[in-house]
């Protein structure tokens, strides 16, 4: 299993692109199911996730064109096995996605049911519940979802939460559903704005997208289209906060500061200078941070996949932060590893209280999940010394070719078999 080593105590500095969003790609990968015409899909990350939704699609039936390196064509024309199985959706749980379009187009689908997974239980009820609004017929059966509908019918939904798989789901199910959806409560990410736009070029009549009343007038069917994937905030979010913990001076390219709203104004009360031009963000640190609070929300608030790194920087700024996390359960286990390279961190219950400390000091730390990796990352470059973190194979599945973007900026980053 591939190890990252890390020689600490260098300021990133330079330039570096960011790469496409992968939660805004995962939903729309599984948009192409919903029509038999080609769907064109630029500015696409190559990552493990990536790859394994391409995997389980392409046992669909769908054909999948590569056009260089980010950008390919996929054809669901020949869709012919609406099934996802347990061995691929246990490795990623977005692969309950392919559920409301296989479902709309295909009038059934089999797909596994997700376990629980490092960070919490996650259950898929309200994608269950909005489906079965909208008239499927549904119900597990040795641990597969078994959906059946002749034609979904357009239905009001209200979500117990917001949740974002959730209503990207319900919302491609509804483009093809027998007159009108309202999905009430719905999440306001801008991935899920981007799968909008990306349906609506291909025919959907969505309105309502960005805010938590969306509404989608079904049709008969989508067509073909082409979409660009929007840049990745929580990549771009990881980097700034790298960049800021090691006292660096970057420039980000290929992203913006628009979605980062929550994360910038935190790294300014931090203490870092941050300018945002149309397609990039400069970061200029201060000798050293001042410890930041917060609360992890639904967006527009702070989002859960950046509470991790912030953990991260907290852990070396001045002064003590509270940090609450209220969307899993189970999302502070960076916490135990920050301490082994000798951070001060106190867990009690959601909320984790982390006193800066003057420096780390470099040690083998072990990545649990996917943003834990990242903060485990930025801890690194941060630490004195060497740290070897063990298995990556988590920051594989969200951060596109990572030793090499951190290199760049001239951090001392090396993958070792
Ligand atoms: C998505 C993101 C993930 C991010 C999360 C929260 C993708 C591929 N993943 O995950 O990176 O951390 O949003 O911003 O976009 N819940 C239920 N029942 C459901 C659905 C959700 O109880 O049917 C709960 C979850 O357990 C969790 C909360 O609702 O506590 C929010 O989860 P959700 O927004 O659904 O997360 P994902 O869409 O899986």
């Amino acid at each position: 299993m591939d190890k990252l080593l890390i020689q600490g105590g260098v300021p990133l500095s330079g330039d570096v692109a960011m790469s496409g969003a992968k939660n805004a790609a995962l939903p729309i990968l599984c948009a192409c199911l919903l029509t038999n015409e080609p769907l064109r899909l630029k500015n696409l990350t190559q990552l493990n996730d990536i790859a394994t939704m391409l995997r389980l699609i392409g046992q669909m039936g769908v054909t999948v064109t590569m056009e260089g390196n980010d950008s390919l064509i996929l054809d669901a024309g020949g869709l012919n096995k609406p099934l996802a199985p347990y061995d691929m959706v246990k490795t990623m749980r977005a692969s309950i996605l392919v559920l409301g379009p296989l479902l709309a187009r295909c009038g059934e689908a089999r797909v596994s049911l997700p376990g629980g997974c490092a960070i919490g239980a996650r259950p898929v009820d309200q994608h269950i519940k909005g489906l079965q609004a909208m008239g499927a017929d549904i119900h597990v059966e040795q641990g597969y979802i078994q959906a059946r509908a002749t034609r979904l019918k357009g239905a009001r939904i209200f979500t117990d939460m917001v949740t974002v798989t959730g209503t990207e789901n319900l919302m491609m199910a509804a483009t093809l559903a027998e007159g009108e959806t309202i999905i009430e409560n719905a999440a306001r990410e801008p991935e899920v704005v981007d799968l909008a736009n990306c349906l609506i070029a291909m025919g959907a009549r969505i309105s309502g997208a960005g805010g938590d009343r969306i509404v989608i007038q079904g049709v008969e069917r989508l067509h073909g289209a082409t979409h660009s994937i929007m840049p990745d905030r929580i990549e771009t979010g990881t980097y700034l906060c790298a960049a800021a913990a090691t006292g660096g001076e970057v420039r980000l390219t290929h992203t913006a500061c628009d979605y980062l709203d929550a994360v910038i104004d935190k790294l300014r009360e931090a203490g870092c200078e941050i300018t945002c031009g149309p397609h990039e963000i400069w970061l200029k640190a201060p000798a050293r941070l001042k410890a930041v609070s917060l609360r992890t929300e639904p967006y527009p608030a702070f989002p859960t996949d950046m509470q991790a790194q912030f953990m991260a920087i907290n852990c070396v700024a001045e002064g003590t932060a509270i940090i609450r996390e209220t969307i899993f359960e189970n999302r502070f286990m960076h916490a135990v590893e920050l301490i082994r390279l000798g951070a001060n961190i106190r867990i009690d219950g959601s909320n984790a209280v982390v006193t800066g400390v003057p420096h780390l000091d470099g040690a083998t730390v072990m990545a649990t999940d996917l943003r834990a990796s990242a903060s485990l990352v930025i801890a690194g470059l941060v630490a004195q010394g060497e740290t070897l973190i063990e298995r990556i194979y988590h920051l594989d599945r969200g951060y596109e070719r990572i030793e090499e973007k951190l290199s760049r900026l001239g951090a001392s980053v090396r993958r070792v078999k």
